[in-house]
Protein backbone atom coordinates (compact mmCIF):
# COMPACT_ATOMS: atom_id res chain seq x y z
CA UNK A 1 0.00 0.00 0.00
CA UNK A 2 1.16 3.30 -1.19
CA UNK A 3 2.11 5.59 1.50
CA UNK A 4 -0.06 8.81 1.21
CA UNK A 5 2.94 11.24 2.22
CA UNK A 6 4.99 9.76 -0.48
CA UNK A 7 2.27 10.15 -3.00
CA UNK A 8 1.58 13.55 -2.24
CA UNK A 9 4.89 14.23 -2.58
CA UNK A 10 4.72 13.12 -5.77
CA UNK A 11 1.82 15.02 -6.78
CA UNK A 12 3.52 18.15 -5.63
CA UNK A 13 6.28 17.22 -8.14
CA UNK A 14 3.62 17.27 -11.27
CA UNK A 15 2.64 20.75 -10.18
CA UNK A 16 5.94 22.36 -9.64
CA UNK A 17 6.58 21.09 -13.66
CA UNK A 18 2.89 22.43 -14.35
CA UNK A 19 4.15 25.82 -12.56
CA UNK A 20 7.56 25.94 -14.80
CA UNK A 21 5.16 25.72 -17.61
CA UNK A 22 3.16 28.64 -16.60
CA UNK A 23 6.42 31.05 -15.57
CA UNK A 24 7.56 30.48 -18.90
CA UNK A 25 4.47 31.67 -20.59
CA UNK A 26 4.95 34.61 -18.38
CA UNK A 27 8.50 34.95 -19.42
CA UNK A 28 7.46 34.87 -23.09
CA UNK A 29 4.60 36.97 -22.46
CA UNK A 30 6.87 39.51 -20.34
CA UNK A 31 9.16 39.97 -24.09
CA UNK A 32 5.81 41.13 -25.75
CA UNK A 33 5.68 37.81 -27.36
CA UNK A 34 1.76 36.23 -27.72
CA UNK A 35 1.05 32.90 -26.24
CA UNK A 36 -1.75 30.67 -27.57
CA UNK A 37 -5.15 30.51 -25.98
CA UNK A 38 -5.20 26.72 -25.76
CA UNK A 39 -2.24 26.56 -24.08
CA UNK A 40 -3.06 28.58 -21.53
CA UNK A 41 -6.44 26.64 -21.16
CA UNK A 42 -4.78 23.77 -20.86
CA UNK A 43 -2.79 24.96 -18.37
CA UNK A 44 -5.82 26.31 -16.34
CA UNK A 45 -7.88 22.84 -16.94
CA UNK A 46 -4.74 21.20 -15.64
CA UNK A 47 -4.75 23.51 -12.63
CA UNK A 48 -8.34 22.84 -12.04
CA UNK A 49 -8.70 19.34 -12.40
CA UNK A 50 -5.25 18.13 -10.89
CA UNK A 51 -4.38 20.74 -7.61
CA UNK A 52 -7.33 22.73 -7.38
CA UNK A 53 -10.44 20.49 -7.43
CA UNK A 54 -9.75 16.52 -8.74
CA UNK A 55 -7.10 14.91 -7.06
CA UNK A 56 -4.97 17.14 -4.57
CA UNK A 57 -7.31 19.09 -2.84
CA UNK A 58 -9.86 16.58 -1.94
CA UNK A 59 -7.19 14.64 -1.12
CA UNK A 60 -5.27 17.30 1.38
CA UNK A 61 -8.73 18.16 2.82
CA UNK A 62 -9.14 14.26 3.95
CA UNK A 63 -5.97 15.11 5.67
CA UNK A 64 -6.71 18.30 7.59
CA UNK A 65 -10.01 16.76 8.54
CA UNK A 66 -7.86 13.65 9.86
CA UNK A 67 -5.30 15.82 11.66
CA UNK A 68 -8.34 17.73 13.33
CA UNK A 69 -10.11 14.46 14.56
CA UNK A 70 -6.81 13.49 16.20
CA UNK A 71 -6.43 16.65 18.18
CA UNK A 72 -3.65 18.53 16.03
CA UNK A 73 -4.59 22.58 16.80
CA UNK A 74 -4.66 24.69 13.25
CA UNK A 75 -5.84 27.82 14.73
CA UNK A 76 -2.88 30.10 15.90
CA UNK A 77 -0.27 27.21 15.19
CA UNK A 78 2.15 26.49 12.14
CA UNK A 79 -0.72 24.46 9.73
CA UNK A 80 -3.18 27.90 10.43
CA UNK A 81 -0.69 29.62 7.57
CA UNK A 82 -1.44 26.45 5.56
CA UNK A 83 -4.86 26.94 5.67
CA UNK A 84 -4.39 30.55 4.71
CA UNK A 85 -2.52 29.81 1.63
CA UNK A 86 -5.36 27.54 0.37
CA UNK A 87 -7.76 30.51 0.29
CA UNK A 88 -5.41 32.41 -1.45
CA UNK A 89 -4.65 29.94 -3.93
CA UNK A 90 -8.53 29.47 -4.65
CA UNK A 91 -8.57 33.46 -4.60
CA UNK A 92 -6.01 33.55 -7.58
CA UNK A 93 -7.34 30.51 -9.22
CA UNK A 94 -10.01 32.68 -9.95
CA UNK A 95 -8.32 35.57 -10.95
CA UNK A 96 -6.10 33.48 -13.06
CA UNK A 97 -9.63 32.05 -14.91
CA UNK A 98 -10.93 35.78 -15.55
CA UNK A 99 -7.10 37.15 -16.26
CA UNK A 100 -7.07 34.16 -19.32
CA UNK A 101 -10.57 34.65 -20.19
CA UNK A 102 -9.35 38.89 -20.94
CA UNK A 103 -6.54 37.94 -22.76
CA UNK A 104 -7.79 34.63 -24.60
CA UNK A 105 -10.86 37.62 -26.19
CA UNK A 106 -7.96 39.86 -27.63
CA UNK A 107 -8.45 42.55 -24.69
CA UNK A 108 -5.04 44.40 -25.45
CA UNK A 109 -4.72 45.41 -21.86
CA UNK A 110 -4.91 41.91 -20.24
CA UNK A 111 -1.31 40.77 -20.40
CA UNK A 112 0.38 42.64 -17.53
CA UNK A 113 -2.64 41.83 -15.17
CA UNK A 114 -2.60 38.15 -16.76
CA UNK A 115 1.39 38.10 -15.75
CA UNK A 116 1.21 39.63 -12.31
CA UNK A 117 -2.03 37.14 -11.48
CA UNK A 118 0.68 34.14 -12.56
CA UNK A 119 3.44 35.48 -11.09
CA UNK A 120 1.72 35.18 -8.14
CA UNK A 121 0.11 31.96 -8.44
CA UNK A 122 3.36 30.41 -8.99
CA UNK A 123 5.35 32.17 -6.05
CA UNK A 124 2.49 31.16 -3.67
CA UNK A 125 2.49 27.33 -4.94
CA UNK A 126 6.04 27.44 -4.51
CA UNK A 127 5.95 28.25 -0.62
CA UNK A 128 2.74 26.49 -0.09
CA UNK A 129 4.45 23.15 -1.47
CA UNK A 130 7.12 23.81 0.68
CA UNK A 131 5.32 24.42 3.59
CA UNK A 132 3.35 21.87 3.25
CA UNK A 133 6.81 19.43 2.91
CA UNK A 134 8.31 20.89 5.97
CA UNK A 135 5.47 21.33 8.44
CA UNK A 136 2.23 19.31 7.49
CA UNK A 137 3.83 16.63 6.50
CA UNK A 138 6.25 16.70 9.46
CA UNK A 139 3.17 16.80 11.78
CA UNK A 140 1.28 13.88 9.56
CA UNK A 141 4.10 11.43 9.93
CA UNK A 142 4.52 11.67 13.67
CA UNK A 143 0.22 11.91 14.49
CA UNK A 144 -0.47 8.97 11.65
CA UNK A 145 -0.20 4.95 12.61
CA UNK A 146 -0.33 2.74 9.91
CA UNK A 147 -3.48 2.07 10.40
CA UNK A 148 -4.20 5.43 9.73
CA UNK A 149 -2.58 5.33 6.71
CA UNK A 150 -4.43 2.31 5.41
CA UNK A 151 -7.48 4.34 5.83
CA UNK A 152 -6.37 7.48 4.21
CA UNK A 153 -5.74 5.50 1.32
CA UNK A 154 -9.00 4.11 1.29
CA UNK A 155 -10.51 7.62 1.23
CA UNK A 156 -7.69 8.88 -1.57
CA UNK A 157 -8.69 5.88 -4.11
CA UNK A 158 -11.90 7.39 -4.72
CA UNK A 159 -11.35 10.60 -6.07
CA UNK A 160 -8.60 8.75 -8.17
CA UNK A 161 -11.43 6.30 -9.46
CA UNK A 162 -13.76 9.60 -10.27
CA UNK A 163 -11.17 10.44 -12.90
CA UNK A 164 -11.68 7.28 -14.81
CA UNK A 165 -8.89 4.94 -13.16
CA UNK A 166 -6.16 6.68 -14.83
CA UNK A 167 -5.88 10.34 -13.25
CA UNK A 168 -2.31 10.15 -12.39
CA UNK A 169 -1.56 9.07 -16.52
CA UNK A 170 -3.32 11.72 -17.56
CA UNK A 171 -2.08 14.42 -15.15
CA UNK A 172 1.37 13.34 -16.41
CA UNK A 173 0.58 13.87 -20.40
CA UNK A 174 -0.89 17.03 -19.33
CA UNK A 175 2.17 18.28 -17.67
CA UNK A 176 4.37 16.64 -19.92
CA UNK A 177 2.97 18.50 -22.90
CA UNK A 178 2.62 21.76 -21.48
CA UNK A 179 6.26 21.45 -20.31
CA UNK A 180 7.96 20.52 -23.36
CA UNK A 181 6.24 23.42 -24.99
CA UNK A 182 7.08 25.85 -22.44
CA UNK A 183 8.82 25.35 -19.36
CA UNK A 184 11.17 27.96 -18.26
FE1 LIG B 1 -2.18 22.52 -0.24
Amino acid sequence: MTDPLISLKGEHRVIERALHALKGMCLRLEGGKPVEPEALLKLLDFIHISCYRGLHQPAEKCLVRTLLERGVQFKGGPLDNILFEHEVERRLVADLDSSVAAYNRGDPYASQPLINTANHYVDLMSDHIRNEEHVLFDIMSKVFEDQSIALLNMVFEPSDQELGGAACELFERMVTDLERGWAA
